[in-house]
Parts: structure tokens; sequence; C-alpha cells
């Protein structure tokens, strides 16, 4: 009787293929980066919307042992990037190269199954991750290699680790993350960043309307 019931239990284990879940389209929340063979790490606040294709990040970097200070805002469709340096007070606008890349779970992505962050055996202490292992190819044509996991429930993003041959490893975690952009504005560039008539009509030049939605 036993042996049928864990047989049983094990043949449904085995007949589950993982679905990979839908993260919220937006979402806000602390972000830590780190990467040995760099020299380089970044923490900040990171708000993402994958439906106008568009970020931003308010980060402190530190770049071989430099601290530095940024606003950056990127706009992926219309491939620019504003970046206001809190240290020189001022704002760089540059052509922004990198595509942009969604944080939910894609269809080629390979499943790892699934795990508790933490333990299993008490109450309150551990956090069900679903991990999925993938790639995606740089302009420059590296290739770069990552497992990320989403919260079981919810599938909010947790962390990624990446490797490729030219960059190493990487270790990205998210905290904190609430769905949603608690403010719409977020997606206006800094003050410095815009000359006074383009500050002017930010609403129109910036706002939804402006934007194709994916
Ligand atoms: C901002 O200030 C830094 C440091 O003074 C300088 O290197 C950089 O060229 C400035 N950028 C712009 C866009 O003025
Ligand atoms: C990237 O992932 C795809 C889909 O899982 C796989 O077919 C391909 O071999 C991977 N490419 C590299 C360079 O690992
Ligand atoms: C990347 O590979 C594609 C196709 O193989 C090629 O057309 C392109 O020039 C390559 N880009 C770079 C930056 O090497």
């Amino acid at each position: 009787m036993l042996v049928a019931l864990v047989l049983c239990l094990v043949g449904i284990v085995a007949a589950q293929v993982p679905i990979p879940c839908t993260s919220p389209p937006q979402w806000e929340g602390r972000v830590f980066e780190i990467n040995e063979e760099q020299k380089f790490s970044l923490g900040g606040r990171l708000s993402y919307d994958s439906l106008y294709h568009r970020d931003r990040f308010v980060e402190e970097v530190d770049e071989g042992g430099e601290q530095n200070y940024y606003d950056r805002l990127s706009l992926y469709d219309q491939k620019i990037e504003y970046v206001y340096n809190f240290k020189a007070r001022n704002c760089t606008r540059q052509p922004l190269t990198r595509p942009w890349r969604d944080f939910g779970i894609r269809s080629t992505d390979t499943s790892l199954g699934e795990s508790y962050v933490g333990s299993s055996a008490a109450a309150d202490t551990g956090l069900l991750v679903t991990m999925w292992a993938g790639n995606f190819t740089l302009p420059s044509n590296d290739t770069i290699d990552f497992i990320s996991a989403w919260t079981f429930r919810g599938c909010i993003p947790v962390s990624r680790t990446s490797f490729s041959p030219k960059f190493g490893v990487s270790h990205l975690s998210f905290y904190d993350v609430t769905a949603g952009i608690s403010d719409p504005n977020v997606f206006i560039p800094h003050r410095e960043c815009l000359s006074s008539e383009e500050w002017a009509v930010r609403n129109t030049r910036f706002g939804v309307s402006s934007l194709k939605k994916h």
C-alpha cells in the first residue's frame, strides 16, 4: 500500500512539466549586482516597465573602488538614455545600443525545477522559487548564459546569475519588489537632462500616449 502510494506520488511529480509563470509587466524594487572579474558592483532602486520598454535606475556604482551615483532613464524603443550624475550634477544624453531585455521567463528557457531558498522545514523560514536557465546574445555576439529564480507564487524576480567567458560571473538580486509603478512621473528625465522647452512639454513628450505598447 505504502509502495503504491509512493510510486503514485513519484508519477505525479514526474508528469508535471513546469509551466513558465508570468511576471508582473511593471514592478519596482531594490537591485544589487556584483561582478568580481570586472571589479564592479552596483545597488539601487529600479522601476521596470516591460509594457513600454523602459526602466529607471537610481544607482550607486562601484567601479574599481570609485563610487559614483547616477539616475539613469533608459528608453529602449527610442534608443536613448538620460544619465544624471549626482556628483558632477550634470546630465548626459546618449544613444542606447543595448536591446530591451525582458526579466520574465521566456518560452525558450529551460526549467531547473523548484526549490526553497532557506528551509521548507518550518513555517516562514523559506521561499519557494522556480528556477530557469537560458541565454541571450549581446549586439557584440557574446553569448551570456544565466540561471534565474522567480518566486513560485506571484512570479516575482528573485535573482539571476550570469556567466560568459568574456565577462565572468555576475550575481544580480532583487529585494522588496512591488508590482506596478507607484509614480508615473518616474519615466520623465531628471530636470537637468531637459531644456526649458522640453521640460514644459515633458508630460506629452514622455507620457504613455507617445509610446508603443508591447
Ligand atoms: C559632467 O561632469 C563630469 C565631471 O566634471 C565631466 O567629466 C563630464 O564631461 C560632464 N558631462 C557633461 C555632459 O557635461
Ligand atoms: C541558448 O539557448 C537555446 C535555447 O535553449 C539553445 O538552443 C542554444 O544552444 C543556447 N546557445 C548557447 C550558445 O548556449
Ligand atoms: C554578429 O553575428 C552576425 C551573424 O553571424 C553578423 O552578421 C554580425 O556582423 C556580428 N556582429 C559583430 C559585432 O561581430
